[in-house]
C-alpha cells in the first residue's frame, strides 16, 4: 500500500471518494494507471473504501478533507509531488418544496456543491502544469426540476463555474469540463425511501438508474491526457433523458 506518490506517474485527486460516483472514479482512474488521492470528510468510510482499493493492488491513498475548508484541502494537497487531475465529486442533495425551502438549506447546498467545487479546483489549478485537467460534477438536475430548487441552482452554478474556469485556465493549457449525470444508483439516491427510488428509476428512458461505473467512465474520459483539447464542456450522461420527451 503506498505511503507516498512518485513523480513519474500521473497523480489524480478525487473529492467525495468515500462512496458512490467519487469512489467509482477513484477506482477507474487507478485502473487507468494513475496514482489517486481519495478525499472525503467521512473518515471511517473513506479509509474502508481506500483499503478495499489498495487490497486490489491499486495506488490509492486517503486524505480526510472538508472541501468547504481551504486549510484542509491545502493540507491534503501539500503531500503531493504534483497534480495532473482534479475531480470534484463531493456534493450533497436534499429535497424541499419551493414554498418550504429555507435559506439555511439553500446556503448549505451552495456552500458544499459550489464553493466545495471551487476551492479544490482552484488549489489544483495553482499547482498544475500545462496538460492539467479538472472535472467538475454537475447534474442533469441543472436543467430544472421540482422540489429541489437549491440543488438545481447549485448544479447550474457548477456549469457556469466550469465554463469560467476553462476560459481563464485556457492560456495555462489546463482543461476544465463537467460531467452532468442523470439519476445514478449511489448511497445518495439510495437514502431515499425504496418506493421513491423505484418511482424515480421508472422515469428514466431505460427504466434503470445509471451505475456509478458508467458515470466514472465518462469522468475518466475527460481526465485522460488524450482528451485535454476538450475544455469548457458539460457532458450529460443520463441515458438521453436530457433530450426531452416531447417528440412523437
Ligand atoms: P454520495 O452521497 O453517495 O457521495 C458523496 C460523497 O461526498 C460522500 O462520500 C460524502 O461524504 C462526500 N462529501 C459531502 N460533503 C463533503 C464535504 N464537505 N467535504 C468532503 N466530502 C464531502 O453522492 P453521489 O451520488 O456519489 O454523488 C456524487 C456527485 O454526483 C455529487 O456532486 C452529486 O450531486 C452528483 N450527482 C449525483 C447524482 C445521483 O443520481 N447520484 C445525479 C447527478 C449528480
Amino acid at each position: 500500500m503506498p505511503t507516498s506518490f512518485n513523480q513519474l506517474t500521473l497523480i489524480a485527486c478525487v473529492t467525495g471518494a468515500a462512496q458512490g460516483i467519487g469512489l467509482a472514479t477513484a477506482e477507474r482512474l487507478a485502473r487507468d494507471g494513475m496514482q489517486v488521492l481519495a478525499m472525503d470528510f467521512s473518515a471511517e468510510r473513506l479509509h474502508k473504501s481506500v483499503q478495499a482499493l489498495q487490497a486490489k493492488g491499486l495506488a490509492v491513498m486517503a486524505a480526510e478533507v472538508d472541501v468547504c475548508d481551504r486549510s484542509s484541502v491545502l493540507k491534503a494537497l501539500f503531500i503531493l509531488p504534483r497534480i495532473d487531475v482534479m475531480v470534484c465529486a463531493a456534493g450533497i442533495y436534499n429535497d424541499a418544496a419551493l414554498l418550504d425551502l429555507t435559506e439555511e438549506a439553500f446556503r448549505r447546498m451552495l456552500e458544499v456543491n459550489v464553493i466545495g467545487t471551487f476551492i479544490p479546483a482552484q488549489e489544483a489549478a495553482r499547482r498544475m502544469k500545462p496538460g492539467g485537467r479538472i472535472v467538475t460534477i454537475s447534474s442533469r438536475g441543472a436543467l430544472g426540476g421540482t422540489r429541489f430548487a437549491h440543488y438545481v441552482a447549485s448544479k447550474a452554478a457548477v456549469i457556469g463555474l466550469t465554463r469560467a474556469m476553462a476560459m481563464e485556465l485556457r492560456p495555462l493549457q489546463i482543461a476544465v469540463n463537467s460531467v452532468a449525470p442523470g439519476f445514478t444508483d449511489t448511497p445518495m439516491t439510495r437514502s431515499a425511501p425504496k418506493e421513491m427510488f423505484e418511482a424515480w428509476e421508472e422515469l428514466e428512458p431505460s427504466g434503470k438508474a445509471a451505475t456509478p461505473d458508467q458515470i466514472a467512465h465518462s469522468i475518466a474520459f475527460l481526465a485522460s491526457p488524450e482528451t485535454s483539447f476538450i475544455t469548457g464542456q458539460t457532458l450529460f450522461v443520463d441515458g438521453g433523458k436530457s433530450l426531452g420527451g416531447l417528440s412523437i
